[in-house]
């Protein structure tokens, strides 16, 4: 459909409604997970369960698959959209071994794809986003693995009457594409910290895990890979996980994000230190 007049994220002919930063290929994917990976045995015990579940419609021409995808929900800063993002990455592995296979593309729809200032736009973006999700973004044919990235901020943002209102017409736009998507082709990934936020007819539609804070285990794993990347000296190492762990236990870090502050603090304390 055309696209014309609405003044940004325009210059990405092949991507349709959105912009070519957010459509990622495999060699976009395989930058970020080739060479470090997720870590973590719970996450990869979900991711591939996700990835079985997809593959096994994909592979089997299911059309009408029951599961239209997954809702991951839980804190920030737990890992959401990164194993959604590993997620395509995984599936683009698993298919790529397969030759004669079409490539796969993650789509990220964010709120500014669908976020439009007259009535009725967003609707028609989102009806665009799921067309071309079925028919390939960049090329006929391919599959979509298609994120919604904190979708309360999308979909379900709650305001005013009139807001609510407006939110109700883009969510049963956006639960018709549901039901009417290729499960053979596409499948669909909605992330929120905010479940609260979320419709209860999300719940019908998609299969929800909930992502919870790590064990300090995996928060240590996950620190002294980080330490390990600058550098830091197995001593250095050995403080940083020691005192992970009292932070840890005394609730100070839970998140992989609060790691990666916890670490970045640790290391500007190092560096600071030898030099003053
Ligand atoms: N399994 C993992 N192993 C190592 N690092 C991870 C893992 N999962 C996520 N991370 C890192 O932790 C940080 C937070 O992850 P992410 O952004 O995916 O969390 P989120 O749950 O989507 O957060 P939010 O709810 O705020 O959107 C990121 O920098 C990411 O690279
Ligand atoms: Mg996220």
């Amino acid at each position: 459909m055309s696209d014309h007049g609405h003044g940004h994220g325009n210059g990405h002919h092949h991507g349709g409604p959105l912009a070519a930063e957010n459509l990622l290929h495999f060699a976009d994917l395989d930058e970020q997970f080739g060479t470090r990976d997720i870590l973590g045995a719970r996450y990869h015990t979900v991711l591939n369960e996700l990835a079985q579940i997809v593959e096994h419609q994909w592979r089997s021409g299911i059309k009408r698959g029951l599961i239209k995808g997954f809702f991951l929900s839980g804190p920030p800063g737990t890992g959401k959209t990164t194993l959604a993002r590993r997620l395509a990455y995984e599936l683009g592995r698993r298919f790529a071994a397969t030759p004669d296979e079409p490539s796969i593309v993650m789509a990220l729809v964010d709120g500014s794809a669908i976020a439009r200032s007259r009535y009725g736009e967003s609707e028609e973006r989102i009806r665009d986003i799921f067309a071309h999700a079925q028919s390939g973004f960049t090329t006929a044919g391919q599959r979509t693995v298609l994120l919604f990235d904190d979708v309360e901020s999308i979909l379900m943002a709650r305001g005013s009457e009139h807001v609510k209102e407006w939110h109700f017409s883009q969510d049963s736009v956006f639960f018709h594409a549901v039901d009417e998507l290729d499960t053979s082709r596409a499948v669909v990934v909605l992330t929120t910290n905010r479940p609260d936020l979320v419709d209860e007819a999300i719940r019908d539609r998609f299969l929800e895990y909930t992502i919870g804070y790590p064990d300090a285990d995996i928060l240590i794993e996950v620190a002294r890979n980080l330490g390990t990347a600058q550098q830091f000296t197995p001593p250095q190492l050995d403080d940083l996980t020691a005192r992970l762990r009292d932070a840890a236990a005394a609730g100070e870090v839970k998140s992989l994000r609060d790691v990666q502050r916890f670490v970045i603090r640790h290391y500007v304390h190092s560096v600071a230190g030898e030099r003053l």
